[in-house]
């Protein structure tokens, strides 16, 4: 069901990619939203800079689609650095990093993604190399085995992650500066899709970008992913010119609602709701209900309701809150439990 969903905020195919890239800021001014962590992130370039010295390692963490892949490349283009990008799957083994390392010149960005899929022997390979710029690499095995320390230029490792809560301390703790990536607000959104439309040479009607916005469910991915359907539809529809009314009728067909929500986050919600009785359920019931991945649902289903309180995280598993059972329209469960308890319900309600 996660395959070709348009809200999600994983990239979809080569072709979103490819549009993803003529949309991505270059640099920091660019950039929108954000402000807090660009103003540490742009200090710690300038500082950098100044001292003619690469930038130290760095370490993004958000949910998908809010710019850790751009900011990488903001930074290096910051530094006038190049970059070069690899992901945590690829890295299979030492050979792997090590050909990535012998390449890797004096103020270079390494730039890895989903870091927190390396396996723990290279992430162990990795740790000389990011304190020490050393690796020792063993060549051949059993009796002829050897290691050999291999010096290694200055570089920048930047890592990218959707969980930071699943990367080792160790390799955590090497990393300079961390970074969380927050949701967007809606005039952020709106920003954006302004940038963006000004790009594709779209026009709009006033209001009409707002409207997107506030279906983009705080992603600016989503935020561009929406603005390519309703092209396609303002030009298969209508004269090409994006109208509230486009707008309404495009994202009605994509099935989004008012809040951004599609059918997997209402699927989401009402397999809690109906079938654990509002929760708390665990994440792998609810996956194997929905015959989803686990990953995709605490990736890119969770987050955004957690953010807009529609879903608690507790011990004991996940809860739906009344404000979502507001929003599908089903009466709020739970009434007699909460009149025997107000207090606990209370508690865990702030
Ligand atoms: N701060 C920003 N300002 C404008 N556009 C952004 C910003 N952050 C992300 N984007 C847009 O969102 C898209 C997805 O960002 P990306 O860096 O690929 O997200 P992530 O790597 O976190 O999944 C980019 O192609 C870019 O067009
Ligand atoms: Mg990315």
């Amino acid at each position: 069901m996660a395959i070709g969903r348009i809200i999600g905020g994983q990239s979809l195919n080569e072709a979103e990619e490819s549009f993803n890239v003529s949309l991505r800021p270059k640099f920091l001014d660019e950039c929108i939203g954000q402000r807090n962590l660009k103003e540490k992130l742009g200090i710690a370039i300038a500082a950098a800079r100044q001292r003619s010295e690469p930038l130290e390692h760095v370490l993004f963490y958000g949910p998908p689609g809010l710019g850790k892949t751009t900011l990488a490349h903001v930074v290096a283009n910051e530094m006038g650095a190049r970059i070069r990008c690899s992901s945590g799957p690829a890295l299979a083994k030492a050979g792997d990093v090590m050909g990535l390392l012998s390449n890797v010149d004096t103020g270079d960005v390494l730039f890895i993604d989903e870091i927190h899929r390396l396996s723990t022997l290279v992430e162990e390979f990795i740790y000389p190399a990011m304190e020490d710029f050393k690796v020792d690499f063993t060549v051949d095995s059993g009796l002829h085995a050897k290691t050999i320390n291999f010096p290694l230029k200055r570089f920048t490792l930047i890592g990218a992650t959707t969980r930071a809560g699943l990367l080792s301390a160790p390799l955590r703790s090497r990393f300079g500066m961390l970074y969380h990536l927050d949701f967007y607000g809606s005039e952020e959104l709106t920003e954006i899709l302004a940038r963006s439309a000004e790009l594709l040479e779209l026009q709009c009607e006033e209001g009409t970008l707002e409207l997107i916005a506030d279906r983009s469910r705080g992603t600016p991915r989503v935020a561009n992913r929406l603005l390519r359907r309703v092209r396609d539809y303002a030009q298969v529809k209508g004269s090409g010119i994006l109208s509230a009314g486009i707008v309404a009728s495009s994202l009605k067909m994509e099935q989004i609602d008012a809040l951004g929500l599609d059918e997997l986050d209402r699927a989401f919600l009402r397999a809690l709701i109906n079938i654990y009785d509002g929760g708390p359920a665990g994440i792998e019931a609810i996956a194997a209900t929905l015959g989803e991945e686990r990953d995709t649902l605490e990736d890119v289903v969770e987050p955004y309701l957690l953010q807009i309180g529609f879903v608690r995280r507790t011990k004991r598993g996940r809860e739906v809150t009344e404000q979502a059972c507001e929003h599908l329209g089903v009466k709020p469960l739970k009434e007699k439990s909460k009149a025997r308890q107000p207090e606990l319900f209370e508690q865990s309600e702030q």
